[in-house]
């Protein structure tokens, strides 16, 4: 979702800025704009589409020493040249960048900017004009006005305030979305993610929700609510610039779907110690033992990974699991059992429709767990544990390895939570053992790409739509299945429980509708083979995707065998690749898919 980057102390700060733009690309954006200045001059530039195009507005003469620059998710005005930050204050004199949504923008505008008129309808710009409004009736300075600005808002927000009469400063605060202070020598940047600015520095300090930051060449300044001072040491970024290239791959998806053996073993080599024990946080065990309930709390890929690891759970640690929608369950929390435990799945950490769950938790005195990609996230930080996926930076859209990697943690985490409740599948349950043959099970799927890339031709290249199928833990990998090919392929894809289909949905099988099979389930894959040849009597094209043991000569695409509570890990490749080519051949942009963001930072 949207990006921020800025610098001060720095010449050239429009090309640092347009790089770290260029980095947070993937996070999804339909415009982007920078302003600049180096004491004489003033740049404001912006542009729809994408960074490229605002590249090309920028002119050679342009050298900044201080600089905002923002990539736009359109939430409030659609996407355009006027509605792309960053916004200026009626007077000319503040420009300001925002992530997030304000929530009470219509009555900020009425109650202090009745006789304003706006040349864009973004909250952003209601957000500028209020501080220069206080600074003007009230000649107040630009942080307390910024800061009495904060005071009235509801919403979420990572802003970003330059005064064009104090071009040695940049103001900053957050609530909810992320945003970062980069250190640096005689430079300091801001990010919305560290990837932005590793170029830069790697050194970062993390800014609390209500704080303001003034941020200088020099230093910063970081303040609490009632303007006291507070003092916070810098981390560093475990994190390569080097892990966000694309290396020689076409696509970042392609790069992250091949990964995925590696982070199989990575997982193994960070959670297992010296005795092959599963090196997990003793009292996260003894809590998730403790509870009478665990909820998996998620959105996307991550909510379909939830799914995957239940049944795996539930049978290794006895204990009963509950999968939910972030933006489900928050709103309409069913009744809970009385000892709950509550893991938040989410590969980015800054969910906005996770965290209010969390919030809320948090609120109820709840224990909770992140698992996510992300050190230092919101969820992670917010949390009471966390655990992380070791996947590396995910850029495509389209989640892969966060996915596997997040069963892989569950089943990782079930086991340490069988052995200390002593629970009877534990003892033939090896976690680590079984993720070393998924890891080659996998790698035997990636290297099949041309087979699937000349299936997908065959099968899928102009269908409208299609269907995966499948019973049990082939329903969950049907249901992500079907995410994948819809989010980067536009064909209208839905996952269904295979025997649901008579039930209604197979009304929409057509001649030639692709009816994509998942049967690795030993007791269901002889039901789900009978609902396969029912849509193939209706005129459907069926694709069947069966691990070693349950095939038939016929089918497509055969998986090797692993244990059978890990065989979403595997069957769920095939189906990567099905989207990635199904995508490649239509022409579109497989790593920033229409409409969507990486990180969906509103609610
Ligand atoms: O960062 P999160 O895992 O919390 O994100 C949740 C979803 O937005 C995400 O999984 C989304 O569905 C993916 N882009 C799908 O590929």
């Amino acid at each position: 979702m949207c990006g921020i980057v800025g610098i001060v102390g720095k010449t050239h700060a429009e090309q640092i800025i347009i790089n770290g733009l260029q980095r947070l690309e993937y996070r999804g954006y339909d415009s982007a704009g920078l302003f600049v200045s180096d004491e004489k001059q003033e740049h404001l530039v912006k542009s729809q589409g994408r960074i490229k195009n605002l590249q090309e507005k920028l002119t050679n003469e342009v050298n900044g020493t201080i600089g905002i620059g923002h990539t736009r998710w359109a939430t409030h005005g659609k996407p355009s040249e006027e509605n792309a930050h960053p916004h200026t204050s009626q007077n000319g004199q503040l420009v300001l960048v925002h992530n997030g949504v304000i929530e009470n923008f219509a009555e900020l505008a009425n109650d202090y900017l009745a006789e304003e008129n706006f040349y864009g309808q973004t909250d952003t710009e209601i957000v500028v004009n209020l501080i220069a409004s206080f600074m003007e009736k009230e000649s107040l300075s630009t942080k307390t006005a910024f800061q009495k600005a904060l005071s009235v808002i509801h919403g979420s927000y990572a802003f970003a305030l330059v005064n064009k009469e104090e071009p040695e400063t940049i103001y900053v605060a957050k609530n909810k979305s992320p945003l970062l202070i980069g250190l640096g020598e005689g430079f300091n940047v801001i990010a919305s993610d560290a990837l932005a600015v590793l170029d830069q520095t790697h050194e970062f300090v993390e800014i609390a929700d209500n704080e303001l930051v003034t941020v200088t060449a020099d230093g910063i300044v970081i303040e609490d609510q009632k303007g006291e001072i507070i003092q916070r040491d810098a981390y560093q970024a475990q994190l390569d610039a080097s892990d966000i290239e694309k290396g020689t791959y076409p696509f970042y998806m392609l790069k992250e779907i091949d990964e995925q053996p590696t982070v199989m073993r990575k997982l193994t080599q960070e959670y297992r110690d010296d005795q092959g024990k599963v090196n997990i946080d003793k009292d996260l065990v003894e809590e998730v033992s403790a509870s009478d309930r665990i909820y998996i709390v998620a959105c996307g890929t991550s909510y379909n990974a939830g799914w995957a690891a239940k049944s795996l759970l539930e049978t290794v640690t006895q204990i009963p699991v509950e999968v939910q929608l972030s933006s489900e369950f928050g709103y309409n929390m069913p009744l809970l059992s009385e000892r709950p435990f509550f893991i938040f799945l989410t590969q980015s950490g800054e969910t906005a429709d996770s965290r209010q769950v969390l919030v809320q938790t948090n609120r109820l005195g709840f224990p909770s767990l992140t698992i996510t990609n992300v050190a230092g996230s919101t969820l992670s930080r917010e949390a009471k544990y966390t655990l992380l996926l070791h996947a590396g930076p995910e850029i495509a859209v389209a989640s892969t390895k966060a996915y596997t990697a997040q069963i892989a943690m569950l089943a990782i985490l079930a086991q340490a939570v069988g052995k200390n409740k002593n629970s009877k599948a534990s003892t033939s349950f090896d976690a680590f053992h079984e993720l070393s043959i998924v890891a080659t099970a996998m790698e035997s799927m990636v290297d099949e790409k041309d087979y699937i890339s000349s299936l997908v031709e065959h099968y899928l290249s102009t269908t409208r739509n299609a269907f995966y199928i499948g019973r049990g833990n082939d329903y969950y990998v049907a249901s992500e299945a079907a995410l994948k090919l819809k989010e980067i392929s536009y064909v209208q894809a839905e996952g269904f429980a295979a025997g649901e289909l008579k039930h209604g949905t197979i009304a929409l099988i057509e001649e030639a509708t692709p009816v994509l099979g998942i049967i690795t389930g030993q007791n269901t894959g002889a039901h789900t083979r009978g609902n396969l040849k029912e849509v193939e009597s209706r005129g459907a094209n069926t694709i069947v995707i069966a691990s070693e043991e349950l095939a038939r000569q016929e089918d497509q695409i055969i998986l090797p065998t692993v244990h059978p509570l890990l065989t979403s890990l595997v069957a769920v490749i095939p189906t990567q690749l099905i989207a990635y080519y199904a995508c490649l051949q239509r022409g579109y942009d497989v790593d920033k898919p229409r409409n969507l963001a990486k990180s969906v930072t509103v609610e």
